[in-house]
């Protein structure tokens, strides 16, 4: 398998459970702490060898330009007044051998379709996908966790976890066969089932390597759950040619882009990395 070098980052959604501070502002914007949502994948993704991050984005969604832009005139400002540690946070928003790119969704049609936009970027080989709005915080981040999984299973590997039987209908939830500890061979996936129609309780959360084939699947699937073209489905049609396995992965998620998980996001990082009680 060819070295993952480039990371999806779909942010093109409405945000509508956020608003209306989402309103004129990106959801992946939200700060937990004092870090915006989409740093916390950015950093998770370059901790994991990532140097492409491709960001797709949609209408209100400039601030994420700015934020992974240089501002000479705040490093300016700090420096002439000598705040070092403000300065080297600023400059390691960052790191300089990382590019980003950025697309345009056009409408937000579903994650599916976001992710087909960095087809001509991504190219020909296998590559990451992560959500700001699943912040997982774990000792070896979890992009890193499902590259070393696509390089000894060779195939696509979802981050799937247990979730409770009346929570299906919020998740991708596949059916497979044990693989290994940790590692379901995935036979079946289907886009949020209600818990009577669940093959599992194994729910996808917003963590993928991808191999590049997706995209042809990608360009026949229809709109599916809610009206939008599902990466689900993408998914469901590439298994019919190729391997995909579902990693449990180790680490604790919190969904952000709910009000009750972005809430305790900020009390439990808070306390255990800022030092907040
Ligand atoms: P969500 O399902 O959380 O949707 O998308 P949303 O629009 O962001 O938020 P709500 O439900 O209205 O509150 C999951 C991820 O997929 C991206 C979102 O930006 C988010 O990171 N997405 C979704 C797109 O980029 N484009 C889409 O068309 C849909």
């Amino acid at each position: 398998m060819k070295p993952i070098r480039k990371a999806v980052f779909p942010v093109a959604g409405l945000g509508t459970r956020f608003l209306p501070a989402t309103k004129a502002m990106p959801k992946e914007m939200l700060p937990i702490v004092d870090k915006p949502l989409i740093q916390y994948a950015v950093e998770e993704a370059i901790a994991a060898g990532i140097t492409d991050l491709i960001f797709v984005t949609g209408r209100n969604k400039r601030a994420i330009e700015d934020h992974f832009d240089n501002v000479p005139e705040l490093e300016a400002e700090l420096q002439a007044k000598n705040k070092q540690e403000m300065l080297e946070i600023v400059r390691s928003v960052l790191p300089s051998h990382v590019n980003c790119i950025y697309t345009r969704q056009s409408a937000p049609l579903g994650l599916g379709h976001a992710v087909l936009c960095a087809a001509p970027i991504v190219g020909d080989e296998p590559f990451a996908v992560l959500l700001a709005d699943d912040l997982i915080d774990a000792t070896t981040p979890v992009t890193q966790q499902l590259i070393e999984a696509a390089h000894k299973h060779e195939g696509s590997i979802l981050a799937i976890q247990n979730v409770q039987p009346q929570d299906t209908s919020r998740y991708g939830i596949v059916s497979g066969i044990p693989a290994g500890p940790d590692t379901t061979r995935v036979s079946g996936i289907i886009e949020k089932p209600a818990p009577e129609e669940a093959p599992s309780t194994l729910g996808v959360v917003g963590r993928y390597v991808l191999e590049p084939e997706i995209f042809q699947h990608l360009r026949r699937t229809q709109a599916g759950v809610g009206g939008e073209i599902q990466l689900t489905d993408g998914i469901a049609s590439l298994l019919e040619n190729q391997s995909v396995f579902g990693l449990q992965y180790e680490g604790l998620r919190y969904d952000c882009g709910s009000k009750a998980g972005f809430f305790q996001a900020t009390v439990e990082l808070g306390r255990k990395y800022h030092g907040l009680g």
